[in-house]
């Protein structure tokens, strides 16, 4: 860690164009932002930069465009957002990444703002496109990486872009590595690793990896209906994702010649349809239109056990379908025992991902874990112990 290029205070900025690329990936609704974690977190440094009449450049993506304009995942609500939050002045900038952009930069007063739309609607984005990197580097004069949570992405605005201009991490990008790389030194056997989310095929790597390091893997939320799937039991029309069968089969096999148990929902609540209401039902009593939404107590209290024997618990992903709050009783009772052996029995936990943080959201939980990290992909990665594009960048040459 220490060998991070950090942003400090020492840095000259006044009237100097300072771009930071932020992880504005965050849950929105028809009335505009829905779950401000993400934001509130970066917000007292961005002030601070303002308040010393800096020249702030915001880059973020929102979801997956995939090279394409897809309005709905256009930055403008978060915009919005932004506007009446900050105390500067927040103009938005929808054009190419050519010299407009940057005479839109240069233009921008000091002690101002200036969001870009998505810049994963450009290709160029994605593919870590050096031109695309060079053009986003002229934007600035210095720049500054505080989205932890994207820096597992080998893209334009987290990695090429700082072969071309003067590049640090940000105070919230110092204090996830550190408590992560911190955690992961003197985490303490058992380890338990909850996993939760929809796609299996995502996680292959991460699952197989955290098999080595883990004592047990519970698999819950929509996933685990994969796994259930391979062992012949009856999802009914729950989610499932095709194909799987092939990576469930990997896990497991990984996890055995790792000595790792894995451990998979027993019961479970279901309804015909996600806006339903909860019925408890076994395994055995699923029927054909039932849809897995949430972990059921039997499993829960088989989860609770587990987080009773272990002295680490990592967890990332919710237990259910957490949006509909019938079915986000599961996610809440793992987040609560967890809370409850950190604080009373020393437990270490780390606790991660956007869709874990909004799912206890209101529940006070947050401020008990060991570390609360906003990222999801960039937090497995790191338990992993991979480097990840984003941070080997920013080490000192
Ligand atoms: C996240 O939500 O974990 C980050 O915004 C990264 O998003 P990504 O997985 O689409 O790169």
């Amino acid at each position: 860690m220490s060998d991070l290029k950090i942003f400090s205070d020492n840095i000259p900025i006044n009237g100097k164009r300072i771009i930071v690329r932020l992880d504005l990936n965050v849950p929105l609704n028809e009335s505009g932002v829905e779950d401000d974690t993400r934001i509130k977190l970066v917000e007292p440094f961005i002030n601070k930069l303002l308040e010393k009449k800096a020249k702030v450049i915001l880059l973020s993506h929102l979801g997956r465009p995939k090279g394409q304009v897809v309005s709905k995942l256009s930055l403008k609500p978060v915009f919005n957002f932004l506007e009446k939050k900050l105390k500067a002045k927040i103009y938005f900038y929808k054009g190419n990444i050519d010299n407009k952009a940057e005479e839109a930069s240069n233009k921008l007063n000091p002690g101002e703002v200036l969001l870009f739309e998505n810049i994963r609607f450009f290709k160029e984005e994605e593919s870590n496109d050096e031109l695309f990197a060079k053009k986003l580097s002229n934007l600035g004069d210095i720049y500054i990486n505080e989205a932890f949570s994207c820096s597992h992405r080998k893209q334009a605005s987290i990695n090429k872009i700082t072969e071309f201009i003067d590049s640090y991490g940000g105070p919230a990008l110092e204090r996830e590595v550190k408590s992560i790389e911190l955690i992961i030194k003197n985490k303490k056997t058992p380890v338990t690793c909850i996993i939760g989310g929809s796609k299996v095929s995502t996680k292959i790597n991460i699952l197989s990896s955290l098999s080595k390091t883990s004592d047990t893997l519970v698999i819950v939320g929509a996933m685990a209906n994969n796994f259930l799937k391979l062992e012949g039991k009856n999802v009914g029309s729950s989610l499932i994702e095709e194909g799987s069968g092939i990576a469930v089969k990997n896990i497991k096999n990984f996890a055995e010649i790792n000595k790792c148990k894995i451990i998979i929902p027993i019961d479970c609540y279901v309804s015909s349809n996600i806006d339903g209401k909860p019925t408890y039902k076994t395994l055995e009593e699923i029927d054909s239109k039932d849809m897995i939404l949430d972990i059921g107590d039997k499993t829960i209290g088989l989860i609770n056990e587990v987080i009773d024997s272990s002295n680490t618990v990592f967890w990332n992903g919710p237990a259910g379908y957490y949006e509909n709050e019938y079915f986000a009783t599961g996610t809440t009772l793992i987040g609560k025992k967890i809370a409850e052996n950190t604080s009373l029995k020393s437990l270490i936990s780390i606790v991660g991902g956007g869709d874990t943080i909004a799912a206890i959201k209101n529940t006070r939980l947050e401020k008990v874990f060991t570390h609360l990290s906003t990222a999801g992909g960039a937090f497995l990665e790191s338990l992993e112990g991979k480097e990840l594009p984003g941070i080997k960048v920013l080490k000192k040459k």
